[in-house]
């Protein structure tokens, strides 16, 4: 997946309309997106559930599968449309209503924000994917109440909104600013180990869930990591 490559504008020398200066995210690439989030969901189902068993009740792995693989589903049998928002609605829809617990209706904010943000736009660029990533987390934030070093996905989720708009406010190519994102989450998510959690079932373990990376941390990282290997 990637780029659609040479412009026909270009090969014709037409001049691109203005304001259009890069290709961004289009419908198919949002659709792309989530049927690689499925995948890496999918793959890494039972490493969620043990991380969710050390330190919650072990259901995040089936939970996020669940979620994912009825987005694709309905993915799967609605027209995708003109706009990206589209499919970000669709998949949000499908999250809140398929995933029990915490992280239904977290993932599911998120990606209705997400949506919400990118409203009647055709293609998202680096400027409107930061945004989309900033109105996502602040949903989740919204929502759940996390703050950062609670040990949630929000440790993951942070890092990787701040990385996407240093990168943004920089003027980097909307692939260097997805793997920037991508790599902060990374690094967040690798930071929950540590971590006393304060939010969620894992904070009934008080000091003990400390020596766990979180298993919402690390399904934030992959979402991520799967937005920038579909658009690297
Ligand atoms: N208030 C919150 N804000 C943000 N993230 C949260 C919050 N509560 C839980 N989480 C995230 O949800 C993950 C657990 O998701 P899961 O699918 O296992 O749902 P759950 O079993 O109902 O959650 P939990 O056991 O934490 O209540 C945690 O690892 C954490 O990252
Ligand atoms: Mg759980």
């Amino acid at each position: 997946m990637g780029r659609s490559g040479v412009h026909a504008g270009a090969v014709l020398g037409l001049t691109p309309p203005v304001g259009i200066t890069a290709p961004g995210w289009t419908t198919d690439t949002a659709a792309a997106w989530v049927r690689a989030c499925a995948r890496v969901i999918a793959a890494n189902r039972n490493y969620l559930t043990a991380l969710d068993a050390a330190i919650g009740d072990a259901d995040h792995g089936t939970n996020m599968d669940r979620g994912f693989a009825a987005a694709v589903e309905k993915l799967d049998e609605t027209p995708t449309g003109t706009e990206p928002s589209a499919v970000l609605r669709l998949t949000g829809m499908a999250l809140l209503s398929t995933i029990g617990g915490a992280s239904g209706p977290l993932y599911g904010t998120f990606f209705v924000r997400m949506s919400k943000a990118c409203e009647s736009k055709a293609e998202l660029g680096l400027g409107d994917w930061a945004e989309a990533l900033d109105a996502g987390v602040e949903g989740v934030v919204f929502r759940g109440r996390a703050e950062a070093g609670d040990k949630t996905m929000v440790d993951a989720l942070l890092p990787a909104r701040d990385a996407l708009r240093a990168a943004a406010k920089d003027g980097l190519e909307l692939a260097a600013g997805l793997a920037a994102a991508a790599a902060a989450a990374e690094e967040g998510m690798r930071a929950t180990t540590p971590m006393v959690a304060k939010k969620g079932r894992a904070s009934y373990l008080g000091d003990r869930s400390a020596g766990n990376q979180d298993p919402g941390a690390t399904s934030a990282y992959l979402l991520l990591k799967a937005a920038a290997d579909v658009w690297g």
